[in-house]
């Protein structure tokens, strides 16, 4: 390993909500505990990326900043590199997240009361993307086949010729399910929104996150009416744990779209500038970072391989999704026949197990839990040990 995938850094009292969340159970900094909840990683900051603030922290002045030519480079550079996707600069707008985007575009291109496609169970903000906006939630619940999950395309093109879904918020790779959608699957998608006008607006904010024998296909590579009828929204946050730098790359190849959201974008912000050290760090992470990213997905593939390993001999109970993409294990926990507010408490106080319990992904999730398995290899191990004992006292 060339990089560093052990050292922590205390986060107790730093501003960060998931860390500050175990306070309320009265988890404390000598505990050796982690939160395994929001989805940011436990790894320290690649070097290459801290090198870049510190040099621009000592050589510039910190005006208000448009991304560069040499910045959008660095980001079409990166999609050839990774995705074999030729996309244009001029396709980009930068916005503070991921979750703006997509709440801005359920703004600009439906009306309330039109409908809003998501495959359940799902980030829970995509719901609120259309709860808050008084949108129509049509809900195209995944088969869940053991293992894995499948997309229930009959009921998916009955929802998506009614004349009222307007727009799919697509979840590519998926979170919570660890689904890498394959191509037939993005081709089967496109097609029928392409026949319904469904407009597409797929967040993939986690396709550099891939799985040993996973590919990511970008939706608007499928064809050119496919990427005439998508948004394409990406960011390095997750990818390079720089979440808090607040820079994401929205892709919209077809002008008329990228107009449309533009006004709309700065009728809602309008200054609609990031920060200049998000920037700088998202172009030293896309232009230096692919080998501390290779590496930081063998130590998320290591810690996989231990839980399905641990889980297999000592908790037959606990069924262990398998995980395509993102860092986030799905985790069904059923087979301890506990109601989904119960098995919260029992992990909160008991096991002092801190995961994003699957109810908040939607109904579909109940008795399951998201496990953020983005930290270094001990936490893994610890948390392992607390299940087995304290579950054990459940399924007798
Ligand atoms: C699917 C998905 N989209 C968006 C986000 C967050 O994006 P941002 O922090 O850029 O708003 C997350 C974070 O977990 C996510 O899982």
């Amino acid at each position: 390993m060339t990089y560093d995938f052990t050292t922590t850094h205390k986060r107790f009292h730093t501003g960060s909500g998931k860390w500050d969340e175990l306070l309320k159970f009265g988890v404390s900094e000598n505990d050796d505990i982690i939160p395994f909840s929001v989805a940011d990683m436990e790894f320290v900051t690649a070097p290459e990326i801290v090198e870049a603030l510190k040099h621009e922290l000592d050589s510039s002045i910190m005006g208000y900043a448009n991304p560069t030519d040499s910045y959008l480079d660095s980001v079409c550079s990166w999609m050839k590199s990774r995705r074999n996707w030729d996309a244009k600069p001029e396709w980009i707008l930068n916005t503070h997240g991921v979750v703006d985007a997509f709440f801005e575009a359920v703004k600009t291109f439906t009306r309330p009361g039109e409908g809003v496609m998501l495959m359940t169970p799902v980030y829970y903000p995509m719901y609120m993307a259309i709860n808050f906006t008084g949108r129509v939630l049509v809900d195209n619940p995944l088969i869940n086949t053991g293992k894995t999950y499948a997309i229930d395309f009959d009921d998916f093109e009955r929802k998506a010729s009614d004349p009222n879904t307007k727009l799919l918020l697509l979840c590519s790779p998926h979170n919570p399910t660890g689904r890498v959608w394959t191509r037939g699957e993005l081709e089967r998608i496109g097609s029928i929104c392409l026949k319904h006008n469904v407009l597409v607006v797929s967040d993939e904010i986690h396709s550099d996150l891939l799985m040993p024998g996973h590919s990511h296909t970008v939706f608007a590579t499928l064809s050119d009416e496919v990427r005439d009828n998508c948004l394409v929204l990406t960011a390095p946050s997750k990818t390079f744990n720089i979440a808090g730098l607040q820079t994401s790359n929205i892709f919209i190849p077809n002008p008329k779209l990228r107009e449309k959201y533009f006004a709309s974008l700065k009728c809602s912000n309008p200054n609609p500038k990031c920060n200049i050290l998000g920037y700088v760090a998202s172009e030293a992470a896309y232009r230096g970072c692919a080998l501390w990213l290779d590496e930081c997905l063998s130590v998320i593939d290591a810690n996989r391989r231990a839980i399905e390993d641990f889980v297999r001999v000592e908790l037959p109970c606990v069924r262990v999704h398998d995980l395509e993409g993102t860092y986030l294990l799905w985790l069904d926990m059923r087979g301890l026949g506990l109601e989904c507010r119960e098995l919260e408490r029992v992990n909160h106080e008991e096991a002092r197990l801190f995961f994003d319990e699957g109810y908040i992904f939607g109904s579909q999730g109940e008795g399951f839990v998201r496990w953020n398995i983005a930290c270094p290899e001990r936490y893994i191990h610890g948390a392992l040990e607390r299940m087995k004992r304290v579950y054990s006292e459940y399924v007798k």
